[in-house]
This record gives C-alpha cells, sequence and structure tokens, in this order.
C-alpha cells in the first residue's frame, strides 16, 4: 500500500539521469545528500510539501520543499552524513506510521527516500492548521472573527488556535480563562504545554505569569472588547455541548507553488528553558543576537556550527506600577555600526544598553525623566546616536509625545523635538481602538521607533496608522498616512536608501514607504487575517514581511510586484524580520517566540 523506498543512487546518475534544468536546480541536484518523490493517493505527485530532517542527536530541523513534480532535494551542504528521521508539513496528509521514517544519509551517495502520504484524520488535521487556516474554517462573522484577530495582542500571541478551539468550555466557563489570558504579559511571556516547545514544570509555569495589567473583572473585556461576546463565539466554534469533533470542515490555505518551494529553512532551538525570545539581530560575521525578552539574558547563534552561547543582562525592574509583578527581559536587539549589540532591558523600562562582543561586557544608560527606553535601526555608519521617545514629565498627561537624540556614548539627551500635527490640520482623532493597556488613537503613538540614512526619527504610529518623520536637523513633523485606514503600521527597517518597510497589522499587508516622495506601497497577504507583523528590505531591494498566524513569510518584489510566500516547517510566532547583512545569497532569519526557536530561510533564487 505504500510505497517507500531507500535506495542509494550514484551521485553521477544523479547529476545525468535525472534531467534538471535551470542552474539553480542542477547545482542543488549535483550536491544532493537526499532525494526523493513525495505523492498520495488523491493528488499523485505533490507541490509544496515540507520535507524535514532532523539528525539523531541534533535538535536543528533542516527543511526543503516539493517541486511540481513532487521531488525534493537536500544539498550536502545542508546535510551531514548520519542518521535521519524524516517528517512533513502538509496539512491534511501525513506519513505512515508513527508520522516520521528514519533514513541514513551516506557521505558517498545521494540518498532516495520516496514518500507515499496518507490523508490525514479530522484530529490529525487539527493538529496542523494555522491560526489562518481555523479562521478560514470557522464559520461566524466578520465581526466575531475581527474580536479574535484585530487585537494589539491576539489570541494567536502565545500559543496556537488549536489550544483554544480544543477546548469544551461553555461561554460561561470561558470567560475566566480569557479573563486570565489578558493578565500575561504579551511580550514577557510563552505558554508551556500542546502547541509549544517549552519545557515548563510546575515550579518555572509561576515564572511566565507575569501581570503587567491587574487582572481584569471577569467578563468584562479583553483587549477592549467585550470578553462576552468573544467567550460566546469560541464556545459556538469549540468542541462544547458534547460535540466529538468541530461542527465545521477543516480546510487550509493552499500549499505553497514554484518560487514559494525553493527555500532551504533551518530551524535551530535554543537550548535554555524556557525563554521568550522576541527580538533578533545579525551582525557583520553572520552572527545571531536574540534576547530573552522573559529571562532577561542575550544569547549568540554561531549558525556555522550551530553552537549557542549566552550572556546574563543586568536585572533593571522598572519603577513600581499597580498590578505589576515582574516585567524584565532583554528586547529591541540592534546590531549598531561597530559591531555592539543594543538592547533595552526591562520594556516598559527605563534602561538602554549594548554588550560589547570583544569586551563581553555591558554598557548602561538610564533614561532621564520622561524617556523611555525604545531603539531605533542602525544604518551603514551609524553608531553614535540612538533614538528614542516619551512625554515631558512636567507636561502631563497632555505633554507631546517627543523624540529625543542620544548620545551613544553618555547616554545624555542631545535633542528633543515634539511631534507635532502637520500643518494640514490632521489630527489624529480615528475611531478609539483601547487595547488592554488602555491605549487610544486619539494621539500618536510611537509603537517602533526607526530611523532613516539621513539619521532622521522614524515611528511606526499603530492606532493613527502613519509613519511620522521628525527631521533630525529642523525638528519638522512630516505625517505619512497608510493608503489602507487602520491598517495598523507595527513594525519596519529601512534600507539606508530611502526607502522604509513596514508590516500592516490589521491591513494584512507589508508597504513600502519612498521617504523622497512620500508614497507608501501597500502589498497585500494573499489571505485575510495574516496580519504582517514585521518588515525589513534585503539587499537586493526586495522586501520580507513576517505574518502573525499563518506560518508563512512573504517576500516582495517591488520592481515586477510579485510577492512569494514560503510556508515554514514549524508554527511560528515571530516579532521580528532580519536580513543577515553577512551573506552574499539573502538569508533571512526570523526569532521564533514561541517555540524558542531560530528559523533561517535560505532562498534558491
Ligand atoms: C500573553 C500570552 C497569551 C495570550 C495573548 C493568550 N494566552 Fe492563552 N495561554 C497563555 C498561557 C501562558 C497559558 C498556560 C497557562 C494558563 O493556562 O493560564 C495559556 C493557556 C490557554 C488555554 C489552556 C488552559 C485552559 O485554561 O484551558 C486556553 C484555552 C487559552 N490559553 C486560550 C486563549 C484565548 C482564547 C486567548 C485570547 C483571548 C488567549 N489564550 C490568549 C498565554 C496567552
Amino acid at each position: 500500500m505504500f510505497r517507500i523506498t531507500i535506495g542509494l543512487l550514484a551521485v553521477v546518475a544523479l547529476l545525468f539521469g535525472a534531467g534538471h534544468r535551470g542552474p539553480v536546480v542542477d547545482a542543488q541536484t549535483a550536491a544532493a545528500a537526499l532525494t526523493g518523490t513525495v505523492t498520495s493517493k488523491a493528488e499523485g505527485a505533490m507541490e509544496g510539501v515540507a520535507v524535514i530532517a532532523k539528525r539523531d542527536g541534533s535538535p536543528v530541523l533542516t527543511s526543503v520543499m516539493t517541486d511540481a513534480r513532487g521531488q525534493y532535494s537536500f544539498p550536502r551542504s545542508h546535510l551531514k552524513p548520519g542518521k535521519y528521521t524524516i517528517a512533513i508539513r502538509a496539512a491534511g496528509y501525513v506519513l505512515p506510521g508513527s508520522g516520521t521514517i528514519p533514513v541514513d544519509v551516506s557521505a558517498e551517495a545521494a540518498g532516495r527516500l520516496d514518500l507515499a502520504l496518507l490523508d490525514a484524520t479530522t484530529d490529525q488535521m487539527a493538529n496542523q492548521l494555522t491560526t489562518v487556516d481555523w479562521l478560514m474554517s470557522m464559520p461566524g462573522t466578520t465581526a466575531q472573527k475581527d474580536l479574535l484577530v484585530r487585537k494589539v495582542v491576539n489570541c494567536g500571541f502565545c500559543h496556537d488556535m488549536e489550544r483554544t478551539l480544543r477546548t469544551r468550555y461553555t461561554a460561561d466557563q470561558f470567560l475566566p480563562v480569557i479573563s486570565r489570558m489578558a493578565t500575561y504579559a504579551a511580550d514577557n511571556s510563552a505558554a508551556c504545554g500542546p502547541g509549544s516547545a517549552l519545557i515548563c514544570d510546575a515550579k518555572t509555569s509561576g515564572r511566565y505569569q507575569q501581570q503587567s495589567v491587574p487582572r481584569p473583572p471577569e467578563g468584562l473585556s479583553y483587549g477592549g472588547a467585550d470578553a462576552r461576546l468573544l467567550a460566546e463565539y469560541l464556545a459556538s466554534v469549540n468542541l462544547s455541548g458534547g460535540r466529538k469533533t468541530w461542527n465545521f470542515p477543516l480546510k487550509a490555505m493552499p500549499r505553497p507553488k514554484g518560487r514559494a518551494t525553493r527555500a532551504i529553512v533551518t530551524v535551530f532551538p535554543i537550548p535554555r528553558q524556557p525563554n521568550v525570545i522576541h527580538d533578533l539581530a545579525v551582525d557583520q560575521n553572520g552572527h545571531v543576537w536574540y534576547g530573552d525578552s522573559g529571562w532577561g539574558y542575550l544569547g549568540k547563534l554561531e549558525p556555522k556550527t550551530a553552537t549557542f552561547k549566552e550572556y546574563e543582562a543586568p536585572q533593571r525592574w522598572p519603577e513600581p506600577q499597580a498590578g505589576l509583578k515582574r516585567v524584565l527581559g532583554v528586547q529591541d536587539v540592534e546590531v549598531d555600526a561597530v559591531g555592539r549589540v543594543w538592547a533595552v532591558l526591562a520594556l516598559g523600562g527605563k534602561t538602554l544598553a549594548y554588550f560589547d562582543p570583544a569586551r563581553e561586557a555591558w554598557k548602561e544608560f538610564e533614561m532621564p525623566g520622561g524617556v523611555w527606553a525604545f531603539l531605533p535601526s542602525f544604518h551603514k555608519g551609524q553608531a553614535d546616536t540612538v533614538w528614542t521617545t516619551g512625554r515631558p514629565p512636567d507636561g502631563g498627561n497632555a505633554a507631546p509625545l517627543t523624540a529625543y537624540r542620544l548620545n551613544a556614548k553618555t547616554g545624555q539627551v542631545e535633542a528633543s523635538f515634539p511631534i507635532m500635527v502637520d500643518a494640514s490640520g490632521r489630527d489624529f482623532s480615528g475611531p478609539m481602538r483601547l487595547d488592554v493597556y488602555g491605549m487610544s488613537s486619539a494621539r500618536p503613538f510611537c509603537y517602533q521607533i526607526a530611523r532613516d540614512a539621513q539619521d532622521n526619527f522614524l515611528c511606526n504610529d499603530f492606532y493613527g496608522s502613519n509613519i511620522i518623520r521628525v527631521n533630525a536637523k529642523t525638528g519638522k513633523t512630516t505625517i505619512f498616512p497608510t493608503p489602507t485606514p487602520h491598517a495598523a503600521p507595527r513594525r519596519g527597517r529601512g534600507d539606508g536608501e530611502g526607502r522604509y518597510w513596514f508590516g500592516e497589522f490589521w491591513g494584512d499587508k507589508a508597504a513600502m514607504l519612498d521617504l523622497a516622495t512620500g508614497t507608501i506601497r501597500e502589498f497585500p497577504f494573499s489571505t485575510k487575517y495574516m496580519s504582517a507583523y514585521a518588515a525589513a528590505p534585503d539587499a537586493r531591494g526586495e522586501g520580507w514581511a513576517s505574518s502573525t498566524g499563518s506560518d508563512r513569510v512573504m517576500r516582495i518584489n517591488p520592481q515586477t510586484g510579485e510577492t512569494t510566500e514560503y510556508l515554514m516547517p514549524v508554527y511560528y510566532d515571530a516579532r521580528k524580520v532580519v536580513v543577515d547583512p553577512s551573506t552574499a545569497n539573502t538569508t533571512v532569519w526570523l526569532p521564533n517566540k514561541n517555540l524558542a526557536q531560530l528559523i533561517r530561510i535560505e532562498p534558491l533564487d
């Protein structure tokens, strides 16, 4: 019934017999370590199946995808000889038996392993769906689905949707759960248990219960929305009321095709558990630096050898606030032009710091009153200044949001510019969108800051849906509204040549602002609720954007308008997308917050 052939073919035979066309594929096949074809009864040869290899004794996952002929090929460069287990990702399908297949990869010849997939049961498929797949499958009105997704912090931030959809709670039973979810600090918590690789026990689990907000009265609100409506909706689509299975068919987004299948993805699990990896940056030597925003250390991955090293960060506690138990950690990681690794210590706190890799030492800067610790990106040559924001303490709540430029040597404020409404009289009074933190669009709010090559300050005004620029010399504020209203620009990065890329979280689009002309071009994701989080340009001028909930990463060619969505081999939630500055070929990194992994994407074209 299942045809699994594990044979050995001479490299020579593959080279001459396989009939591949095109330089990239030829090069890859010539140096293949393991190849094969993936088929199923229903489809025959299957395109866009992720084939995932794990070497015995190593936690690293290496993944390639099948092409239009159902063929996959692992290059030797990525699969050392040894014993491996093979798994797949293709919604609706499983490997026979236990779900993995052992295979030997020899040093001499390319191995061959053909995979005949079986249909997944509904129960197995529920385990394969992404959050966006669930949202597509679930019945419900747009208003109901918006309740789940269009939040600053939504139910997909800390764990997968399956955890919610497998419950048997009635609406009344859901209310205390939702209320408890609202107490977790979004950037400092990760969920253990199903859907998470974090190893947690009763002792450590207390550590992620970091209350940043007082627990809301049960049933009152979640993210500014009526929690009862949310509870009622969830109880209509979960397994409550004695349902044996879901009362709707499970559907998944189409599998990747064509260019989207041509990438090698490597997943590096972080040795220390548990952790919350919010941010990441890659230095000129290709070292991957990541910040643990739950447990307060900086880590370094050397991808060539898959070795990790960790550095304890100085512990900084923010000023005591009502209901605040513990918020610390390393966030906003950025590398400057001289290789220092900057970070914010304790989000919501007051400390900016950099780690000097040469001396393996930290330097900290306490922010003066009214100034928050936030970090911009660094472009070529930039190491002397940093920007941050805040509100002058004497102005009370009416004080204008202010851009502060700091001297990177002393931490002293060099210049401060109030962020003013522009001459056209545009104000920031869109509909109020309260979130768990009680923020609204009535005034500008920098969700994230960045800068351009001229050291002008840039800010993603999430609620007002603008990009704001403050001229570093004159202090003049310019507002660039997103073409899509309420698109919620979340995180971004410039190319250092006048283009600024960002993710539109509620717009489900990646966007590129041309700072010279002031025009914003938007590139929609293929499916609603894919929630573009962060975007960054690569050295070729293409954009890369992460998605919350779809496990896809989008690549955008602004010249042709072509977009490509690469499906990751694992569930991911990433708050940043980072292009490696050290490689000749484009290499992109994601910090996988909930599964405690670093993901590397190497497109083959
Ligand atoms: C900031 C992180 C975070 C967010 C956001 C979050 N959760 Fe959770 N969730 C957790 C953690 C941590 C756990 C495990 C500890 C616990 O159960 O309290 C968990 C566990 C769960 C569980 C299993 C435990 C149980 O009581 O059944 C369900 C169901 C759940 N979450 C539903 C939701 C829903 C629905 C939302 C959106 C309203 C949501 N979560 C948003 C962190 C989060």
